[in-house]
């Protein structure tokens, strides 16, 4: 596997790979590609055979001293269970840690068809730090993640 940032002509990959994991709307993945085309934050992709299957952004949180925040994360469902996203959450929080960051925080939905990511984030080392009821729209809150980087 290898991890690379991602560039500007990885657009289509990007789309395929958000169309692809299973898991966001058509608006999400709008939103998804607005912040890939701004360009301001650092974005990761993994290539498994050559071929890009998953992908993270982050960016320093504003007016922090050292937290950043893991914005999306995906992968393609063909490479899911594989150390995809695993690895890239590592290169995350290696470049985080590069910039002077001291932790990664996540917001994530509390729906049973994120249970899989919530899975994710704490077998990676993220600890739940909160939750709000109701954030995303009635009976979908939002689950916070915080990891501390050594
Ligand atoms: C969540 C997601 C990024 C995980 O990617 P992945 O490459 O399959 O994850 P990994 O293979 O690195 O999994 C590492 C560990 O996470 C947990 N995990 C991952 N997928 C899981 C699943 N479907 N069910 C339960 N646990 C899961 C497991 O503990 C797994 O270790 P194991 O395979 O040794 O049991 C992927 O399922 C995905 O893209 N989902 C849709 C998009 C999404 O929900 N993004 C996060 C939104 S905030």
């Amino acid at each position: 596997m290898l991890i690379r940032p991602l560039e500007a002509s990885d657009r289509k990959a990007v789309q395929a790979m958000l169309a692809g994991c299973g898991a966001f709307s058509e608006e999400e993945v709008t939103v998804a590609l607005e912040i890939f085309d701004s360009g301001e934050m650092a974005h990761f992709g993994a290539e498994v055979e050559g071929i890009l299957c998953g992908y993270v952004c982050l960016e320093p949180v504003a007016l922090t001293r050292s937290t950043w925040h893991v914005y999306w994360l995906c992968v393609d469902a063909s490479c899911q269970r594989r150390g995809v996203a695993t690895a890239l959450m590592r290169q995350a929080a290696e470049f985080a840690r590069s910039k002077g960051g001291e932790r990664l925080v996540v917001e994530t939905s509390g729906r049973l068809d994120y249970e899989r990511a919530r899975r994710f984030y704490e077998r990676v080392g993220f600890r739940q730090v909160g939750r709000i009821a109701d954030y995303y729209k009635p009976g979908d809150d939002c689950v916070y993640y915080c990891k501390l980087l050594d």
